[in-house]
């Protein structure tokens, strides 16, 4: 089983990082392709990219360079998100990353009717963030479950979060393990 892991933790004691790095470990893949995303260098889609990317699409170039995180993301087993509730969602970084994967024939197609095809092999994402209070409003795992379950067909999408870590008086490190329990939960 092969695993691609995301990483879209910018602080260096990231604690959605070290919930993130327990459940890749209980999922004991084969190998792991670890992508940091704050070291990408990745671009947002502004115009000079939609036109060459527009370009490589109608020359059938999907080989090229620029579709590398698109072609990854399709082909992994299993997928684990690490990303940090950021007002009501994740950072920019995520979603950068997800305009480079999003590229149709690649992650989907449209099929001759129009309809979406999902492409994606992957059939368990775990997301995995950490909150500093307690938040039902989590737009940024409802985006990534819409995602997969309308554009890349993974049928698996799991939530692992702990919450309520910056509010005073709560013992960070204990909801850390509580929630690596609930992993355990989730993964077995
Ligand atoms: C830019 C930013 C925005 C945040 N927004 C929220 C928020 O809307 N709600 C909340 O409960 N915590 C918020 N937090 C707190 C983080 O969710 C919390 O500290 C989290 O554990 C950080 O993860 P990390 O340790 O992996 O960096 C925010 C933190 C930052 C830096």
């Amino acid at each position: 089983m092969t695993l691609l892991y995301i990483n879209a933790c910018v602080r260096p004691q990231s604690r959605t990082k070290i919930l993130a790095d327990y459940v890749v470990a209980q999922l004991s893949p084969q190998s792991i392709s670890f992508l940091d995303l704050d070291k990408c260098n990745l671009k947002y889609a502004d115009n000079a990219f939609l036109q060459k990317r527009g370009t490589l699409i109608a020359t059938h170039q999907f080989d090229h360079p620029m579709f590398a995180y698109a072609r990854e993301f399709a082909s992994a087993d299993n997928i684990v998100i690490a990303a940090p509730y950021w007002d009501f969602s994740f950072p920019a970084l995520l979603k950068m990353y997800i305009e480079n994967v999003n590229v149709v024939n690649i992650v989907f197609k449209y099929s001759s009717t129009g309809e979406i095809v999902p492409l994606c092999r992957a059939e368990n994402l775990y997301y995995v963030t950490t909150k500093g209070g307690y938040n039902s409003d989590d737009y940024g795992f409802k985006y990534i479950e819409a995602l997969c379950k309308r554009l890349y067909g993974i049928k698996n999408v799991f939530l692992i979060e702990a919450e309520g870590l910056d509010i005073q008086g709560n013992n960070a490190n204990e909801i850390l393990q509580q929630a690596c329990k609930k992993a355990d939960e989730i993964i077995k």
